[in-house]
């Protein structure tokens, strides 16, 4: 599977590069229909989805608060990586308890009334074959450690239907952020 960063970077920013979901998928103008929903405690897994976004030439950023309707060309699906994966709703409440406990940080607005990405991707309607990539953000250290969120994410969109094309991790260096220098770039 390529990383994330090299479909953005390989296609024109705008494109998957699959000759038949660009005719198929491209609008009038030639770009591609890109939906990212992202799913951040701090803000950090938002960012990243901001600056894909922005790689792509200006995609639709959600969160998890809003479902998908199905009708992109290419669905990007992001999540911090908790306990190895997904977040579960106790690593949501453990996440927001230690920003109150540190008085460090601050809880993105979503954090705690958007349904997490498992609830998200449950409620997925289901596609045949429609492109995909994921993302993660997790620490810094071998994923065999850290475990990640965009491996989950990626195995939940092929169950849904998903043709999942990319996959990204992307580093921050301490739990609450903030990203490690670079990574925003490496997004864009
Ligand atoms: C409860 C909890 C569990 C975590 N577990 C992991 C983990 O298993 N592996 C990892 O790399 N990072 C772990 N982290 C760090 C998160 O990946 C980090 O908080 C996240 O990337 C920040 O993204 P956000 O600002 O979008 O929430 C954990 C964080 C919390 C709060």
């Amino acid at each position: 599977m390529q990383p994330l960063g090299s479909v953005v970077a390989n296609h024109g920013g705008a494109r998957v590069g699959n000759p038949d979901v660009e005719d198929a998928g491209a609008g009038d103008d030639g770009r591609m229909n890109a939906l990212i929903v992202y799913e951040s405690m701090y803000g950090n897994t938002r960012a990243i989805a901001e600056a894909i976004a922005e790689g792509l030439g200006g995609a639709k950023v959600q969160s998890t608060r809003e479902g998908a309707d199905g009708s992109a060309d290419l669905l990007i699906v992001g999540g911090p990586t908790h306990m190895h994966g997904l977040t579960t709703s106790g690593s949501r409440r453990m996440a927001a308890q230690a920003v109150t406990e540190d008085g460090h940080g601050e809880l993105e607005p979503d954090a705690t009334d958007a349904p997490g990405l498992r609830q998200w991707l449950r409620d997925l309607p289901k596609a045949h074959g429609a492109r995909a990539a994921t993302f993660d953000t997790r620490l810094d250290r071998s994923a065999a450690l850290t475990g990640s969120a965009a491996r989950g994410i990626a195995r939940r969109l092929r169950r849904r239907g998903y043709d999942v094309v990319a996959s990204e991790s992307y580093l921050v260096q301490d739990s609450e952020g903030p990203l490690e220098d670079g990574e925003l770039e490496r997004a864009l």
